[in-house]
C-alpha cells in the first residue's frame, strides 16, 4: 500500500538517507526502529511530504505522490511533542483539521465526539484546555486529532517517548488496540526496541541512513540479518574464542573466524543437556532478580556470560556458586568479522 522506492535524501552535502526501500501492506503496523540520528524521522517526513527526496519515489495505493503537497496526502501525523494548541480546548484541537476542511458544524461535532469516545476522552475532558490534561491524555488528543479526518495512513514519530515508563506501557497497549480497531495502516517511529517488538507487525531496522533488515519481530530478534541488528535488538552475548572452542569440542560447527553471538534466554543453567549441546563449567558472578525472571552473570572460561532463567522459585543460584552452563551451538548467530559494527544501544 505504501512504497518508498530507492529514496535518497541529502541535507547540503550530508546524505541522511542512502537508498531506502520500504513496502508497507494495507492495515499493517510498521515500525522504523534505530538509534538516534539514523534517519527514521527523515524517512517519515519524506513519506508525509515535509521533505522532497533527491531521488526515488513515494507511492501510496499505486499513486506516485512524491511531489504531492502535504495537505493532499491524506496522512495523519502524531508527533513526539504532541504539537497541540495548549490554550485551546481539547474539542477545538480535535476539530481543527475538520474546520480547515470547512465541514458543517453539526458534522464536525459528530465526528469529534465519535473519535473522542474511541480514544477514551470524556465529554468533560473535551471541554477542558489541553494544558489542563496529563501527558498521557494529551497524547490521546493528538491521536484523536490525527484520526478524526479519516486518513488512510497514520504516522507516529516517537509518540510515547515524553511519557513516564508505566504510562508508556499502558498507552502502548491502548495504541495497539486502537490500531486494530481502526484497521488503519500505521507507520510508527521509535528508538525503543521493546516498543517495536511488542507493537509491530513488521520492523525496519535503521542504521546510519540505511535499512539493515526488514522483518517480523521474531525475524529481526531470532534471525538478525546483521551484527548491528543483533546488537541493537535486545541483549546478547558475544562469545569469546575459548567458549567457541568448547562449543566445537562438543560437536558444534561454529566458525571461530566469525563474530558469534547468542541470546541470553537460549542459555540454560544446570539442566540436562539435549543431544549436541555443550556443557560448560561456570561460576555465578552476580545476579539480578526481576521476579518474572532472573538474570545471571556467569564466569565461563574468563568470559562473563549473561543468562536469563525463568524464576521457578526453587532453582535460584547464588554468587560464587558453581553451575553448569548449557549451550546449544545451533543457537549461535554468526556474522562476518569486520563487516558490521556493534550497535551502541
Ligand atoms: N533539516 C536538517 N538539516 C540538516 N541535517 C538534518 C536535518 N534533519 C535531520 N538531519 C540529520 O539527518 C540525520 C537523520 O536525522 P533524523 O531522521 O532526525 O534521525 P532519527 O529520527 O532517526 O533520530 C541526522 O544526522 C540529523 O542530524
Ligand atoms: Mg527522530
Amino acid at each position: 500500500m505504501i512504497k518508498l522506492n530507492d529514496i535518497i535524501v541529502k541535507f547540503g552535502d550530508f546524505t541522511a538517507l542512502h537508498n531506502i526501500n520500504v513496502h508497507v501492506k494495507e492495515g499493517e503496523f510498521f515500525t522504523f526502529l534505530g538509534p538516534s540520528g539514523c534517519g527514521k524521522t527523515t524517512t517519515l517526513r519524506t513519506l508525509t511530504g515535509f521533505i522532497e527526496p533527491v531521488s526515488g519515489s513515494v507511492v501510496v495505493k499505486d499513486k506516485d505522490i512524491t511531489h504531492v503537497p502535504i495537505e493532499e496526502r491524506n496522512i495523519g501525523i502524531v508527533f513526539q511533542s504532541y504539537a497541540l494548541f495548549p490554550t485551546m480546548t481539547v474539542y477545538d484541537n480535535i476539530a481543527f483539521g475538520l474546520k480547515l476542511k470547512k465541514l458543517k458544524k453539526k458534522e464536525i461535532d459528530q465526528k469529534v465526539r465519535e473519535i473522542a469516545k474511541k480514544v477514551d476522552l470524556s465529554d468533560e475532558q473535551l471541554a477542558k484546555a489541553v494544558s489542563q490534561l496529563s501527558g498521557g491524555q494529551q497524547q490521546r488528543v493528538a491521536i484523536a486529532r490525527a484520526l478524526v479526518t479519516g486518513p488512510a495512513i497514520i504516522c507516529m514519530d516517537e509518540p510515547l517517548s515524553n511519557l513516564d515508563a508505566k504510562l508508556r506501557v499502558q498507552l502502548r497497549n491502548e495504541l495497539k488496540k486502537m490500531q486494530k480497531d481502526f484497521g488503519i495502516t500505521t507507520i510508527y517511529v521509535t528508538h525503543d526496541q521493546e516498543e517495536a517488538l511488542t507493537l509491530s507487525d513488521r520492523i525496519a531496522v535503521f542504521n546510519k541512513g540505511v535499512i539493515e533488515q526488514t522483518g517480523t519481530p521474531n525475524e529481526v530478534y531470532n534471525h538478525s540479518a546483521t551484527e548491528f541488528v543483533c546488537n541493537f535488538i535486545g541483549d546478547i552475548n558475544r562469545l569469546s574464542d575459548a567458549v567457541v572452542a568448547e562449543l566445537n569440542r562438543a560437536g558444534g560447527h561454529v566458525d571461530p573466524a566469525k563474530h558469534n553471538y547468542i541470546r541470553l534466554e537460549r542459555i540454560h543453567v544446570n539442566v540436562e543437556p539435549k543431544a549436541g549441546c555443550a556443557v560448560l563449567e561456570g561460576v555465578v558472578d552476580s545476579r539480578e532478580y526481576y521476579g518474572l525472571y532472573i538474570k545471571y552473570y556467569i564466569n565461563v572460561d574468563g568470559q562473563t556470560i549473561k543468562v536469563i532463567e525463568k524464576n521457578d522459585g526453587v532453582n535460584i543460584y547464588e554468587a560464587g556458586q558453581k553451575v553448569k552452563v548449557v549451550i546449544d551451538p545451533r543457537d549461535v548467530m554468526a556474522y562476518p568479522a569486520g563487516a558490521g559494527e556493534e550497535a551502541q544501544a
